[in-house]
């Protein structure tokens, strides 16, 4: 990750599970997807997708490279705020925007609500001539196209909850356009996540374009594009496009047109700019499989289970070669779990890994999107702490739990 920290003393400093997040990976990947879109559009807004990872200090680091923020809720809003994120940058996005929340985000100034139905835009409505605020709307299109991901994470086809048809999301921006207190500033789109090919964007995109054009034909002008986010990272059996190209790729058409372009990545930002430290504990053969079970479970990290999501796992700092004398007949393919109560608590299945014993320390990969964000204390188990490596130092930018937190 370009840093010099070893990863055995951040263990033993501050204990195991712990995602640990390199700041020249994020830095660096932040600079570049700012770069890539300036040398694309003329004018552009990168906004980060914070149900990616929402640890404030992350965000800070993202706002001061010139990111913006594609928020979800109210928390994330708070988040965004508390972080420094100018308002004029953030986003907000999401199928069951509350009163509050709206409330929340029209008198924080932000950039735009992205709205997903008549129902929603009705209430936005109201609550701006209540505040006695203009809203300014962008409308979420749902572009139908296909896209090969896990179903869970698929969100741009047609009977899918996010976003509405072409032809309502036409409607909707004419009507905002009528609104005294609505104002019409863009179009958006996302179809998903950890998608690994350049099509169904470039679908997306066009599909955006054309709606845009059939606004501009009656005097509907809007100020943006959002081509959302949903750019995967490579995985063990499928390479992804690199960031420059994805963006080329969404941004040249949007450019061409003159409208700003918006991006918004999560995973591709920040998801290999981290990883999940783990420490084995035991060493078990059942059933003629060798299981590593770890210290890290589903409940610190929530994807293998939930999606049967592959990370690469790196050992680090094996311990001495004593463990190998036992298994050396073995090929050692290993199933690697957790200590949570449920089979699914696996985090790799068959993996192939040289052989550990317990104490060593394994590093879970692409752990810094959907990781901690998607954490809990399922099974009485404390949430793990998040630690920023900054070349030789460190910092621990969250606290592991306590008990107390188990408490309510
Ligand atoms: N914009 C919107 C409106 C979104 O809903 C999302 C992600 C993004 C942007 C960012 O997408 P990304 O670039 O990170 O793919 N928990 C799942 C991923 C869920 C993504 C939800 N929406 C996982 O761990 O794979």
């Amino acid at each position: 990750m370009g840093e010099e920290m070893p990863l055995s003393r951040i263990a033993a400093a501050v204990g195991t599970p712990v995602y640990v997040y390199s700041q020249a990976a994020l830095v660096e990947r932040a600079a570049a997807y700012v770069q890539a879109a300036q040398q694309t559009a003329a004018r552009c807004l990168v906004c980060f997708a914070v149900k990616a990872n929402g640890n404030p200090a992350l965000l800070r680091l993202l706002g001061e490279q010139g990111l913006g923020a594609d928020l979800t809720s109210g928390g994330e809003l708070f988040l965004a705020q508390f972080a420094g994120i100018p308002p004029h940058r953030l986003l907000f996005s999401g199928v069951g925007k509350t009163s509050a929340e709206i409330q929340q985000a029209l008198q924080a100034g932000i950039r735009a609500l992205h709205v997903e139905s008549w129902a929603e835009m009705e209430r936005i409505a109201g609550i701006a001539q209540t505040l006695q605020m203009a809203a300014p709307v962008a409308v979420r299109l749902n572009p139908d196209v296909a896209a090969d991901t896990h179903p869970a994470i698929h969100t741009g086809g047609r009977q899918h909850k996010f976003g509405v048809n072409a032809q309502a999301a036409r409607q909707m921006l004419l009507a905002a356009a009528d609104h005294p207190w609505l104002s019409p500033v863009g179009l958006a789109a996302h179809i998903g996540s950890q998608i690994r090919e350049l099509a169904p964007f470039r679908q997306a995109t066009a599909a955006l374009l054309r709606l845009a054009a059939d606004l501009e034909a009656v005097g509907c002008r809007l100020q943006y594009l959002d081509v959302g986010g949903g750019l995967g990272l490579d995985s063990i059996s499928q390479a992804a496009p690199r960031p420059a190209e994805w963006v080329a790729a969404v941004g040249e058409p949007v450019a061409q047109a003159g409208y700003e372009l918006v991006l918004e990545p999560g995973r591709s930002l920040v998801g290999d700019a981290g990883i999940l430290l783990t420490r084995v504990e035991y060493v078990k053969e059942e059933g003629g499989k060798w299981f590593v079970v770890v210290d890290a479970g589903m409940n610190d990290f929530l994807r293998p289970a939930l999606y049967g999501g592959e990370h690469p796992i790196w050992p680090v700092a094996l311990r001495s070669g004593r463990q190998r004398e036992s298994r050396a007949d073995h090929t050692w393919r290993v199933e690697v779990v957790g200590p949570v109560c449920e089979s699914g608590d696996t985090l790799a299945r068959d993996y192939e890994l040289p052989p550990v014993a317990a104490g060593d320390l394994l590093a879970v990969m692409q752990a810094g999107a959907y990781g901690y964000a998607m954490s809990s204390n399922y099974n009485g188990r404390l949430r793990p702490p998040e630690v920023l490596i900054s070349g030789a130092a460190y910092q621990i930018i969250r606290q592991r739990q306590t008990m107390t937190h188990l408490l309510g």
